[in-house]
């Protein structure tokens, strides 16, 4: 094959907050683990997580992981499988406790016990009064988790290689995964990693849009793999815009700060959430705040010369609440907003977030696709957690601080069932196929081949003018139709890209066109999917299709990229325990 090849018990591709849970299950079980990351993990994005990590703990008042079911169905508009669910939010408690174990140093309230916070859509009574669900360490509870992970792994022996790209997925003849290729960025040298369990773990994809929260490193490498490999991506037309990006500039305001009693007020001066969630108000779900202050903008109550912005307001929670719980925040908003918020508002608006969609799986965390008339058959050897993932938790609308919640549960949740999967059933290592490095092979001297063809530069942003413009908050159909067949433009001039610097120190460049290449197969199946749903559910709200549509619409999206053609399966309505929560209207 002409290439190095490593060997390993279980290889995972991410170092983020799933990656790491994982990796450390793997790690304590003894098994050879292998954590490829982009960045050093610590640099993962988790690190830009802020406000919280849900659980029921009922630190400050009761709560029960039912509600938190409750709240998160919901949230999802129905969309969300309610035996993951459950899995979820029951197991929550004991995944937080656990992470305090592990040394994380989380807020603490007078009593010694965990500091939590209110934070949107999260409830008492299913939906009657807003509950503090979210255990935060400041307005970095992210960072705390991410440090606290990464040195549990050092501790558990885990093996990392920092600043490698995994490129590819290796599937032998039965489909079945058994490896990754990757680069190592520093020599442009490509390797096989062989494995007998490959978790992916590479975080989102918010890099299609122009405006967004994510790192730069959100480039969708996972699904970029999977799309190339021959599996779906599911639910990829909905993505999250956080109510409070820093207008202009896309920074995360973390809704902890409407969490600790922030309000949002247009240029009138009017707390608007009011009229639109009388109940929940600033604290309703981000789609609804998103929305309802896109409508504040769209008729004329916008702030700043502009009037494309609204104001968030915590001046009134005093020096002391800002500087101890949100010393992120102030900080982000001097430098990005020139406000200080002890003083002034922050002229904030709804960017994107958050991928809700991405690589089918079930709450073990193993990868699942469609045989014959069965929709969700195990790709044996395959796993994914955290962003990358759709298991699906959060349908059609993540509610703050699932997320962090999500990467703990899946992450160790994959990790046991890769241990099993790894004892039971392959006591030892299957075969590569002869031509396991051969796609990787032939993108790299593509890319260092083309000579006249197109600029990264130019072709990211072409991709990103399109997502952005066509797949926004409010969404048509003659708009999806032109996303679609401009993003097809798109994707073919991504097949001409050229890199000038073929320098092979570090390889940025070439790193550049290949994380391209994963955004554009993000790109194509997002407009595509947005294009067919004509209902409005949790973040895609449809203009010509204003309502919510159960009787043909409640049921996800699986996207097929040989064809651009999508498939359809059933949401899971079977709990693990408890009662389906059957949808109704969702109002705050
Ligand atoms: O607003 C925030 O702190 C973000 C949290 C999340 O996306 O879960």
């Amino acid at each position: 094959m002409g290439v190095p090849v490593r060997r390993f018990d279980a290889v995972i591709v991410g170092g983020g907050g799933a990656g790491l849970r994982a990796a450390l299950q793997l790690s304590e079980a003894g098994l050879k683990t292998a954590v490829l990351s982009k960045v050093f993990p610590t640099r993962s994005h988790t690190v830009a997580a802020q406000g919280g990590i849900s659980a029921s703990l009922g630190n400050v008042q009761e709560d029960h992981w039912q509600w938190h079911m409750y709240d998160t169905v919901k949230g999802s508009d129905w969309l969300g499988d309610q035996d993951a669910i459950e899995f979820m939010c029951r197991t929550a408690p004991d995944a937080v406790v656990e992470l305090e174990h592990f040394g994380m140093p989380f807020d603490r309230l007078e009593n010694g016990k965990i500091y939590q916070r209110p934070f949107g859509g999260h409830t008492q009574h299913n939906g009657k009064t807003p509950v503090q669900r979210a255990c935060a360490a400041a307005d970095r509870t992210g960072h705390a988790m991410l440090h606290t992970l990464y040195q549990r792994n050092v501790r558990a022996n885990t093996q990392f290689f920092v600043e490698w790209m995994a490129l590819d997925l290796i599937r032998d003849a039965e489909g079945d995964v058994v490896g990754v290729t990757a680069l190592e960025m520093e020599t442009g040298e490509i390797y096989v990693l062989h494995a007998k369990a490959v978790l992916f773990a590479t975080g989102g994809a918010g890099r299609i849009y122009a405006a967004s929260t994510n790192a730069f490193i959100n480039t969708g490498d996972g699904l970029g793999m999977c799309v190339r490999a021959g599996l779906p991506l599911e639910d990829m037309e909905f993505w999250q815009f956080h109510p409070t990006g820093v207008a202009g500039a896309g920074v995360l305001i973390t809704e902890g700060v409407r969490g600790e009693g922030g309000i949002l007020l247009n240029a009138n001066g009017e707390r608007f959430m009011e009229r639109y969630a009388p109940n929940l108000k600033d604290l309703a779900p981000r789609d609804f705040v998103s929305r309802s202050m896109e409508l504040e903008v769209l008729e004329g109550r916008g702030c700043g010369p502009h009037k494309d912005h609204v104001l968030l307001k915590l001046d009134h929670l005093g020096p002391d609440i800002i500087n101890q719980r949100l010393p992120g925040i102030r900080e982000i908003a001097i430098k990005f907003a020139g406000v200080d918020p002890i003083k002034e508002p922050i002229p904030v608006i709804p960017t994107c977030h958050y991928m809700m969609g991405g690589i089918p799986t079930n709450y073990r965390g193993e990868v699942v696709a469609p045989k014959g008339d069965d929709p969700e058959v195990r790709v044996n050897g395959f796993y994914a957690a955290g962003e990358c993932a759709c298991a699906s938790v959060h349908g059609a609308n993540r509610l703050g601080t699932n997320s962090l919640l999500d990467l703990v549960v899946f992450g160790k949740s994959a990790g046991d069932s890769m241990i099993k999967y790894i004892r039971e059933e392959m006591p030892t290592w299957k075969d590569l196929p002869a031509d396991a490095a051969d796609r990787s092979l032939a993108r790299v001297a593509r890319l260092d081949g083309q000579t006249g063809g197109e600029e990264v530069a130019d072709v990211r942003a072409a991709m990103q003018r399109t997502v952005q413009s066509r797949a926004g908050v409010f969404r048509n159909d003659a708009n999806l139709k032109l996303g679609v067949d401009e993003i097809a433009q798109v994707a073919d001039r991504a097949r001409l890209l050229q890199i000038k610097d073929k320098s092979k120190v570090f390889n940025t460049a070439r790193v550049e066109a290949l994380e391209l290449e994963n955004l554009v197969e993000v790109a194509v199946a997002t407009l595509v999917a947005a294009e067919a749903r004509k209902e409005s559910r949790g973040a895609h709200a449809h203009d010509d299709y204003p309502k919510r549509d159960d009787d043909n619409w409640m049921k996800h999206s699986l996207f097929f990229g040989s064809d651009r053609s999508l498939r359809y399966k059933p949401v899971h309505t079977k709990p693990l325990s408890v009662d389906y929560i059957p949808p109704k209207e969702r109002t705050f």
